[in-house]
């Protein structure tokens, strides 16, 4: 048996905001990020609409991009004494994504966060509230998955929580909240789209439910996002409804190494922080060419390359037209073909290639991946990432 979950209602379309003018209920806590949703005034709309369905609203507010361990308990502290039985989030993934934690720590105090990392391992949530994620950026989608990525800053490791029990009740996908997108946020938000919907079409998990909306939103993607980073509206739209339709493809069929090499690399540098969605395009293309030495993968990604209209005598003229594509995105959007191009030194790589690679494999998205690897194997697709080489292995 197999299990496809998705929230009860999404409400989408411009303006769909004032959905939660109908909402029913006592008290709302209302979780935010930095400054984006207050200055541009969509903290201040959500406020003024659960106040005028009746909820009394405390705000929390600060939540970090890739939030860590301590802005969750605090946020969850913040909870169990206000007891909201809403927990309303809008922003980008960080704070939606802190407060997916929030909302377990509340409902569970006398949990652990070590308990939360087990995948699929969460207490029964919704005693105490529910859910509604309110997006601002296009590519997370988690506002309808199943996931929470945490990081924990005394390691620099990303954990990603993964449970049914955190798919939001409620979606607000309104493109109005997404317009005030800089262009970067744009690009590296609709790459880790378009990710998604990769890594959930060859995912071993893929499903009759899950291929048409992740082949829908890779479609989708490579005809909006140039034009979305571009600031056309239009396209700003079909992007945020397409990073949701991957979200929904991926919360059941789950992701793959992508995703496992960008959760343990994005805090791991002195560098700076590498942004999660750019982590992703940096990583695709190789992780592409590896996954594709695996037969099945292989026609998968012929498939993908078929739908949108890729031309090519075989397989590997078509898988290679397919990562051209994603690479020319990437160009047009200034984002690194190589590690070493993002400014890692190549002393602190080599230092840390062992580790991270070691991490990587023990991610939770590894198992669902293609093709499987190991912590060697994995050193040597990191150091074709370092340096810009074809994978041949
Ligand atoms: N839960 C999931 O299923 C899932 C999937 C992929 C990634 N993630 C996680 O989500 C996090 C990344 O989320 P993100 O990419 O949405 O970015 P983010 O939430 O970290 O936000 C990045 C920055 O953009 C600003 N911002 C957000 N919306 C804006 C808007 N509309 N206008 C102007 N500025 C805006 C924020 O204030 C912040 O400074 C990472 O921690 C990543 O690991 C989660
Ligand atoms: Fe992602």
């Amino acid at each position: 048996m197999s299990r496809f979950t998705i929230p009860r209602d999404v409400y989408f379309g411009r303006g769909s905001l004032d959905t939660l003018k109908t909402i029913e209920g006592k008290k709302a806590i209302v979780v935010v990020g930095g400054s984006a949703m207050k200055k541009f005034g969509f903290l201040d709309k959500t406020v003024r609409y659960l106040k005028e369905a009746g909820l009394a609203v405390e705000i929390f507010e600060g939540v970090e991009p890739d939030p860590s361990v301590e802005t969750v308990m605090r946020g969850a502290e913040a909870m169990r004494k206000f007891e909201p039985d809403w927990i309303v989030s809008i922003g980008g993934g960080s704070p939606i994504d802190a407060a997916k934690a929030m909302w377990a720590f509340y409902e569970y105090p006398e949990t652990t966060f070590e308990q939360l990392i087990t995948p699929f391992n969460f207490p029964k949530l919704r005693r105490k509230a529910g859910f509604i994620a309110i997006p601002s950026t296009s590519g997370t989608a988690t506002e309808v998955t199943a996931f929470s990525v945490i990081t924990d800053y005394s390691s620099g490791i990303k954990y990603p929580l993964a449970d049914f029990n955190i798919t939001p009740d409620i979606a607000i996908v309104d493109p109005d909240v997404a317009d005030t997108m800089p262009k970067a946020l744009t690009a590296f938000t609709g790459m880790d789209a378009l990710t998604h919907a990769h890594e959930a079409f060859v995912s071993t998990l893929h499903s009759a439910f899950t291929n048409p909306l992740a082949l829908q939103a890779i479609k989708s993607v490579f005809e909006q996002l140039q034009a979305a980073y571009n600031g056309d509206k239009n396209a700003r739209e079909e992007m945020h409804y397409a990073q949701c339709l991957a979200g929904m493809a991926f919360s059941n069929a789950l992701l793959g190494i992508v995703h496992s090499m960008a959760h343990k690399t994005g805090a791991a540098f002195s560098t700076g922080h590498i942004p999660h969605g750019e982590a992703n395009a940096i990583y695709l293309p190789y992780v592409i060419q590896y996954n594709a030495k695996d037969a099945a993968a292989k026609s998968r990604y012929a498939q993908i390359a078929r739908f949108i209209g890729v031309d090519g005598k075989d397989e590997d003229a078509l898988i290679a037209a397919l990562i051209g594509k994603i690479r020319k995105l990437n160009a047009l959007f200034e984002i690194p073909a190589t590690l070493k191009d993002f400014g890692i030194r190549e002393a602190e790589f080599k230092e840390k290639l062992a580790a991270i690679s070691a991490n990587a494999v023990g991610d939770a998205c590894t198992g669902s991946n293609p093709r499987s690897i190991d912590p060697a194997k994995m050193e040597r697709l990191f150091g074709c990432i370092y340096y810009g080489r074809d994978v041949d292995f």
